[in-house]
């Protein structure tokens, strides 16, 4: 019999990507994906825990699925992901209703252990000796995706001292180039024009696994008909190297955005974090961007209140922030994950001065992001169109180059690439009308 699964995904790209794994993989097991949680007889929680706040939504929401386990028989939940893999057996002691715990290197074996629940047998697989078992199984690509994401690696090796993903997600392996280009090839075939090459440092890319380096097989996928757009994330700021920056004057298909988290603007704050570059340093690097490619886009990642962060380290990213002027970025209050080295450091910042720096940096960055979006208004720009827009169905809803959101009147024109006239600016995204076509 057919059954249908629902899954909520949480936490960043590379859940996504497991999330649409799962999907496919569940397909094949009969499993169909459910468009809301009561249609559904399987739940899945793929998880994450890089935060507390994250772990805390999760057992929140395990404590709704209780009840609607309960609601009809032989309903199954199953928790996936980050905080599965940190917290095992924690999560059946806390929530006795999951039958599934599952680890962030074993999705390919979820066919089964959902046929072992469906048997009422309870199953723990958090083993991350199955590395990579996964990367075979192509994600499931929504009917008329123009966009997709490829995940080009897995772990990191970094142990930045604030950071669990190297314990949730095990060391830095990268994936065979071929197995990439293969996949790109088949997303490009499927109509994908923008692909998003996912890693937690892509600019390692290959240097453990003997494999060719990040700005080579930038090169390769950029020589794949009907890609007109490469997008990549995360960029380390010690690793992004001369050669990937001077790629952005060659090739025209890769996008003139780039993330780059900073976390801090205190010399003495990176180095306690492990991050490996200085406040220098990393200008350094935004500028020759910016000479590789002018009107290149900047987003970053900041964590205010790092144990030991003085009004003057605070001072010194917004110091930074304004030299740079990102055009957006996620901030975050520092929170303490166990068994990193930060969550051992003494000098904790008052909760509430965190709070208070995080708010000024979100501040300046509203400033920072209007005027940047401002500077847009007037210029004839390529969007590409991912569906209507949410706040007017009249209206289409896509992405310019530089990753801006970009809500637009159409015109004439079809296909997924237009050209419009961006005629005003708003908080976080940007309106327009579509230039009458020249054909
Ligand atoms: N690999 C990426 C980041 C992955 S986590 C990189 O190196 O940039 C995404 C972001 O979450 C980080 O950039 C950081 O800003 C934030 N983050 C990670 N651990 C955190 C913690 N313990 N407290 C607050 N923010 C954290
Ligand atoms: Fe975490 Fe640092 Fe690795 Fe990013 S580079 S995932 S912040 S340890
Ligand atoms: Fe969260 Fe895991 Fe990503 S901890 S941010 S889902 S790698």
């Amino acid at each position: 019999m057919r059954r249908s699964v629902f899954i909520k995904t949480f936490g960043c790209q590379m859940n996504a990507v497991d999330s649409a794994r799962m999907l496919s993989l569940l397909s094949s097991a009969d499993y169909l994906a459910a468009a809301t949680l009561e249609e559904a007889d399987l739940v899945l929680l793929n998880t994450c825990s890089i935060r507390e706040k994250a772990d805390q939504k999760i057992y929140s929401d395990l404590g709704t699925l209780r009840r609607w386990k309960q609601r009809r028989p032989g309903r199954l939940v199953g928790v996936g992901g980050c905080l599965a893999q940190q917290d095992g057996e924690t999560i059946r002691k806390r929530a006795p209703h999951v039958d599934i715990v599952f680890g962030t290197h074993n999705i390919s074996n979820l066919p089964e252990m959902v046929r072992r629940a469906e048997c009422r047998l309870p199953t723990l697989a958090l083993g991350m000796e199955e590395g990579i078992a996964h990367w075979g199984v192509v994600p499931h690509l929504p009917a008329g995706a123009v966009s997709s994401m490829v995940a080009i690696m897995q772990g990191c090796d970094n142990f930045c001292a604030y950071c669990v993903v190297p314990l949730v997600r095990g060391g830095e392996v990268s994936r065979p180039a071929g197995d990439v280009v293969t996949e790109v090839r088949a997303l490009a075939g499927r109509g994908v024009m923008e692909v998003i090459l996912l890693g937690q440092n892509v600019n390692s890319y290959g240097k453990k696994n003997g494999e060719i380096p990040f700005p080579e097989l930038l090169r390769r996928i950029s020589g794949i008909g009907g890609i007109s757009r490469i997008r990549f994330i995360t960029s380390h700021p010690r690793d992004l190297d001369d050669r990937t920056i001077r790629l952005f004057e060659e090739i025209g298909t890769l996008c003139p955005h780039v993330h780059l988290p900073l976390q801090s603007g205190s010399d003495r704050i990176l180095a306690a974090m492990g991050r490996g570059y200085t406040r220098g340093e990393y200008i350094a690097k935004i500028e020759a961007l910016r000479r590789a490619r002018p009107g290149m886009a900047f987003s970053s990642d900041f964590i205010v209140g790092f144990p030991g962060e003085t009004e003057d380290d605070f001072r010194e990213t917004l110091a930074v922030m304004g030299e740079v002027r990102f055009d957006s970025s996620f901030s975050f209050r520092f929170s303490s994950r166990p068994g990193t080295r930060a969550a051992e450091m003494k000098e904790k910042v008052d909760p509430q001065e965190a709070a208070t720096r995080l708010r000024r940096l979100q501040e300046l960055q509203a400033a920072h992001t209007r005027e940047r979006l401002s500077a847009q208004v007037g210029r004839e720009v390529t969007v590409l169109v991912e569906g209507k827009s949410a706040r007017d169905p009249g209206m289409r809803c896509g992405r310019t180059a530089c990753n801006k959101t970009m809500n637009f009147t159409p015109g004439s024109a079809e296909g997924p690439i237009r050209s419009v006239l961006v005629t005003g600016a708003g908080t976080h995204s940007l309106v327009g009308e579509e230039r009458p076509s020249h054909a």
